[in-house]
């Protein structure tokens, strides 16, 4: 069975962010937090245990490629995401298991290779979340002369992907024999060698790796740019997103919907997620006190910092903490243009003076807070508006995912908005996505 709709209600779907001490940038410090969480096995694994208790769908583990010495602390010390996921494919047994790779600074037949081993390991509960590195500093610590431009970086993407595609389906799913009598291995027309040769990749094939359980592992994409909506509608299976507003998310659910069919997909062919951080209380009171224990973490400094990452490390404190947003023309374009252009917009509609843009992009609200009530509204308007097909979660404190888990799941699963057991065995079927079909045998 692919779907786990109960009587045909739409299910919304979870998956569980891990990253470090969760809560924002300086939440290692909170009096509960795990300050080494970043590096710590054991906390990793009770985070997946915890959200697989939940009957999430999936962890989702996100990268980056550079660093200095003014880089948020999880990012100064962390786990590279394919590592720890085979780590947790061992100590799980349901949850999908999404890691972060680059398709700028990596080779098709090595990342191919890596996320079929992760669908083997895990029983089918690989997913790539594909993206092409928005840090220019990366160029760096790949013998590169210079970043690949926005538009360059979405090309080497999508025939990145082509190529990946190929090399997954090198293999059909009954190939191997292993005719211990006849001395048959495998079988030779059930082989296929891809022979790509393109505009950057040139990859012959076939893989040293048999066709994984899930066909091949679950696409994520996570750019919100028109190159990176165009190369979700075109590849991926699932988007991890951002959006403030019910508005803005709608806005982009259509959007890709729609893109999607004009490629001649099914609109369920998706999975919408939106990343949202949560802090659930007793009252609004309650909630208050939980986001200002943790907010009060980050100083000024710390915030110019966090926020200077997101436009190519540009110093900020160059500029009165007090005045109107500075203008910066178009520096962010090359990095995390979708982010960048977000922060511009809200700062100008909304007067922003840079020491408030800096704390809210440093230790934002969370989108979603209040009583567990509360928050399962807030997801089942978004849910129920065709704002998200589901949500990623992360804590907006480190102690909110736990709550969100103990809390939130079970109104979530009352109103039969959310399982209350897994019924496949792959984060294909946990999505409820289709089987590939592999492109040498259609
Ligand atoms: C919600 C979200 C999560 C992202 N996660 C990562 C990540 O883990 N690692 C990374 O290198 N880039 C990440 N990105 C950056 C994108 O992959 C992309 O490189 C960048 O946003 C520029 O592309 P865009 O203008 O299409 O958004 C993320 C972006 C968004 C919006």
């Amino acid at each position: 069975m692919m779907s786990d709709n109960v009587n045909n209600q739409r299910q919304l779907r979870l998956g569980a962010i891990l990253h470090g001490a969760s809560g924002n940038m300086s939440a290692w410090r909170h009096p509960d937090a795990t300050a080494d969480a970043s590096i710590n096995l054991e906390f990793n694994i009770a985070s997946a245990k915890k959200a697989e208790q939940g009957k999430f769908d999936f962890v989702f583990v996100a990268d980056g490629l550079y660093i200095n010495e003014k880089s948020i602390p999880h990012f100064l010390n962390r786990f590279e995401p394919l590592t720890l996921l085979a780590a947790l494919s061992a100590a799980t047994d349901k949850i999908g298991l999404v890691g972060t790779l680059s398709t700028s600074y990596s080779d098709p037949f090595t990342v191919a290779r890596q996320f079929a081993s992760l669908d083997h390991l895990s029983n089918g509960r690989a997913g790539w979340n594909v993206v092409t590195s928005p840090l220019e500093g990366s160029a760096k610590n790949f013998s590169r002369k210079e970043h690949p431009e926005h538009s360059l970086r979405y090309r080497i993407a999508g025939e990145f992907l082509d190529v990946a595609k190929g090399l997954w389906d090198s293999w059909e799913d009954d190939a191997f024999v292993r005719n211990k009598a006849s001395g048959e291995f495998f079988r030779p027309g059930k082989l296929h060698t891809l022979n790509h040769q393109g505009e950057f990749f040139s990859v012959q094939g076939p893989l040293n790796i048999g066709r994984t359980p899930q066909g091949r592992p679950i696409l994520f994409q996570a750019g919100a740019s028109e190159d990176g909506k165009r190369l979700a509608a075109q590849h991926a299976d699932a988007i991890f997103t951002h959006h403030d507003t019910l508005e803005q998310a709608q806005d982009f659910y259509q959007d890709v919907k729609r893109q999607l069919v004009e490629q001649g997909r099914a609109p369920d062919d998706l999975r919408i997620f939106q990343g949202v951080s949560v802090i659930v209380g007793d009252d609004d009171a309650d909630v208050e006190r939980q986001y200002q224990e943790t907010a009060r973490l980050v100083s000024i400094e710390n915030a110019l910092n966090y926020l200077g990452r997101y436009f190519e490390h540009y110093d900020f404190s160059r500029h009165p903490l007090d005045a109107p947003f500075p203008d910066i023309g178009d520096l962010g374009q090359n990095s995390f243009r979708s982010t960048t252009d977000a922060i511009k917009r809200s700062a100008r509609e909304r007067h922003l003076t840079l020491r408030q843009v800096a704390l809210e992009a440093a230790s934002p609200r969370p989108v979603f807070s209040g009583t567990p009530e509360a928050v399962a509204d807030g997801l089942q308007r978004w849910f129920e508006g065709e704002a998200a097909d589901g949500f990623i979660i992360s804590g907006g404190t480190p102690n909110a995912f736990g709550h969100f888990v103990d809390r939130v799941v079970p109104v979530l699963q009352q109103r039969g908005l959310f399982r209350q057991a897994y019924h496949g065995a792959t984060l294909r079927e946990h999505l409820g996505l289709k089987h590939p079909l592999n492109r040498f045998t259609q």
